[in-house]
């Protein structure tokens, strides 16, 4: 009898436990969407801050997608001077020179490489406007070695920089350096620049058949 006296008060203490842990689960029963008590909200709720929100820490409101602060430039980030005008042309053909200037032959080496990938459909092998796709232009690109012979560092890089007519931009295509790389591979198709001498020569053979003309 005792024996059973013991079951039955097993029984009942495994019933009133029962009904105290579903009271716990049951909690939330009005609100369908309620997670019902929460032993440890934090877990649950986490405190991380989402990128590009606008966030309030201690009174201060922070907005995560700020600008840069004014005059400031990203690291590595060199800033072009020169405008994408007539004027900023002259002036970079006065004023801006390669800056890569001591290592011209590694650099010419790359640059031809690059050429291969950006400009010989274009220009042509050699840099005399015959590339595949010149004829599709409306004016084929003038030889380097003929009417841009002369023609200055400086404004090499500022027309592949900004581009020049049927010539696009190439600046998000290529980094500041692979530019200068450009350059001298295209100043090695250039030749040699003609010397005040030279040219004299040449305005002196020009003129006479130009006044025969007349
Ligand atoms: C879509 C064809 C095309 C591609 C690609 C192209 N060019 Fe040109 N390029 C031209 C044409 C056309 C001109 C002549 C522009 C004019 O003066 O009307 C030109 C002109 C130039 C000039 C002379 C600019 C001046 O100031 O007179 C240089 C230098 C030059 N290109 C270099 C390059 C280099 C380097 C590349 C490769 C990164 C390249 N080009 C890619 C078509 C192209």
């Amino acid at each position: 009898m005792k024996k059973h006296y013991k079951t039955i008060k097993f029984v009942f203490a495994s019933a009133l436990f029962g009904l105290v842990l579903t009271s716990f689960t049951s909690c939330g029963k009005k609100d369908v969407n309620s997670p019902g008590v929460e032993f440890m909200p934090d877990m649950y709720r986490s405190p991380s801050l989402e990128y590009y929100g606008i966030h309030t820490v201690d009174g201060d409101t922070l907005n995560s997608a700020k600008k840069p602060v004014e005059g400031t430039v990203s690291r590595g980030y060199i800033p072009y001077v020169y405008s994408n005008t007539p004027e900023g042309y002259e002036q970079a053909g006065l004023n801006l020179h390669n800056p890569y200037a001591s290592q011209k032959e590694a650099f010419e080496k790359d640059g031809e490489v690059l050429y291969g990938k950006f400009c010989v459909h274009c220009h042509g092998a050699a840099g005399a406007g015959d590339g595949k796709v010149a004829g599709k232009l409306p004016g084929p690109p003038p030889a380097y070695n003929g009417a841009l012979k002369n023609l200055p560092e400086g404004k090499i890089f500022h027309s592949i920089t900004y581009g020049k007519n049927s010539m696009g931009s190439h600046a998000s295509q290529l980094t500041q350096e692979e530019r200068w790389k450009l350059v001298f591979y295209v100043q090695k198709l250039q030749g040699p620049k003609e010397t005040a001498s030279d040219s004299t020569k040449v305005e002196a053979a020009v003129t006479p058949s130009v006044a025969a003309k007349h």
